[in-house]
């Protein structure tokens, strides 16, 4: 804590001094010093919030029965702004109710609304929070609310620590999906469903896709073609592309106004496009990568890492290559202090080789970025996979809860107001 601690009396303090200076008054004759007088908080809130107990052994010294020296009290003392109201129990005790506002009024005391004059460690530094980032085309399912949910608790922590927080939902819009995607599209595309629920649709004809894929070499090599033609500025490619990522988008904002949270920057993967030339470059001047039959290889064997693909032998790149070109570019941009990655401990294995090679192209702040990870959802059957359909999807997740809060709300509260419930 800094020096700005409070210094005003506690509650205990300030309500014992009350009590003193009443006694003292309406007994003004009377030698009161040897007496404690003090207020202590109950037991059991039923007796109020503090009681007094001096009117006990203030029954010697003013010679009167405790209970009249409490009812006098009660009665005739000076009112304290705390003190909602006064109650005379058993043979002598004093019970105070406090007033609600007047705490809330000293609350804001100590400092700006909701601050308590906390301690700002955080000034003059800024935070990088890269957390959701769900991918493209693909509804958010129950896996993804811990992501989002340990992201938006990481945001609002550090910015009550006083941080500049930088949040951004670093979508998945640029990876291979897209190429089975695009042609599927092309190919099967229901106008009429994808008007109505976008992500069901894309999902379906991903589903189809990949399938067929599988199946049919031909259809794989397409899917390739396209993504290569849409990473390279395809304008068809692109605009339906960039329909995808705008009703996806418009899907996932109506989960994240369902749960408060709102990022500073959406940038995606797709905003770095034009930076992957130079990181891959950089890394092959660095000595780490090497050209391999065409694609890009970073060795990062002398690390104890396995090695990683950056460029595939068509040109297409990849996720972490993306990552590298973001790192980069958020440090040259917001010179953070802290990176930090809110995603699965699946991808550990990928922030290792992350920051492994960001500090090998020598780049000091590497180790200002972090990866906190979390557990992976899993059924009896396996991992969650869209493209299996064995999915919880979060809107239902988020539907269910509510319904549930619902049922215990009926049940133990059935008078309570619609809006109210609602809330
Ligand atoms: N889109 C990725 C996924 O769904 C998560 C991205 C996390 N952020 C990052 N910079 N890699 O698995």
């Amino acid at each position: 804590m800094d020096g700005a601690a409070p210094t005003r009396p506690s509650i205990t303090e300030d309500l014992s001094a009350w009590l003193r200076q009443g006694f003292s008054t309406l007994w003004p004759d009377a030698d009161l010093s040897g007496v404690a007088i003090e207020a202590v908080p109950t037991a059991d809130e039923r007796h109020g919030d503090y009681q007094a107990n001096a009117a006990m052994p203030l029954a010697k010294v003013l010679r009167e029965k405790p209970r009249a020296i409490a009812e006098r009290f009660v009665a005739e003392s000076a009112p304290h702004p705390l003190v909602a109201s006064m109650e005379v129990a058993g043979p002598g005790f004093i019970n105070l109710t406090l007033d609600e506002a007047a705490l809330a009024g000293r609350l804001d005391a100590f400092g700006p609304a909701g601050r308590f004059n906390a301690p700002e460690p955080g000034r003059g530094r800024s935070l990088v929070l890269d957390y959701s980032s769900p991918n493209v085309a693909k509804p958010m399912h129950i896996g993804h609310i811990r992501s989002t949910v340990i992201g938006a608790a990481l945001d609002r922590l550090h910015r009550f620590l006083g941080y500049r927080v930088i949040s951004d939902n670093h979508l998945g819009d640029w990876g291979t999906q897209f190429g089975l995607l695009l042609i599927g599209f092309q190919a099967w595309a229901d106008r009429e469903a994808y008007a109505q629920d976008p992500i069901a649709e894309l999902e379906r004809i991903y589903r189809e896709s990949y399938a067929r894929s599988q199946e049919d070499p031909a259809w794989l090599e397409a899917a390739r073609v396209a993504l290569v033609e849409l990473q390279g500025g395809h304008a068809g490619h692109r605009e339906l592309w960039e329909s995808f990522v705008a009703s996806s988008l418009g899907e996932f904002e109506r989960i994240y106004q369902r749960l408060g949270v709102r990022f500073d920057l959406v940038r995606g993967e797709s905003f770095y496009q034009d930076r992957l030339a130079e990181t891959v470059d950089a890394l092959i001047q660095a000595g780490i990568a090497r050209e391999s039959e065409g694609a890009v290889v970073a060795d990062l064997e002398p690390y104890g890492l396995p090695p990683c693909l950056l460029q595939k032998k068509d040109g297409a790149t990849l996720y972490i290559t993306r990552d590298l070109a973001a790192a980069i570019y958020r440090y040259r941009t917001y010179r953070f202090d802290r990176l930090l990655y809110v995603v699965g401990a699946e991808q550990s294995l990928h922030f290792q080789q992350l920051f492994k090679m960001l500090e090998v192209l020598g780049f000091p702040w590497a180790d200002s970025c972090i990866h906190v990870p979390f557990g992976l959802i899993r059924f009896k059957e396996g991992r969650m996979s869209t493209r299996l359909g064995r999915v919880i999807l979060l809107e239902e997740v988020l539907e269910r809860a509510v319904e549930l809060a619902h049922e215990i709300i009926r049940e133990k509260n059935p008078a309570l107001e619609h809006k109210e419930k609602a809330a």
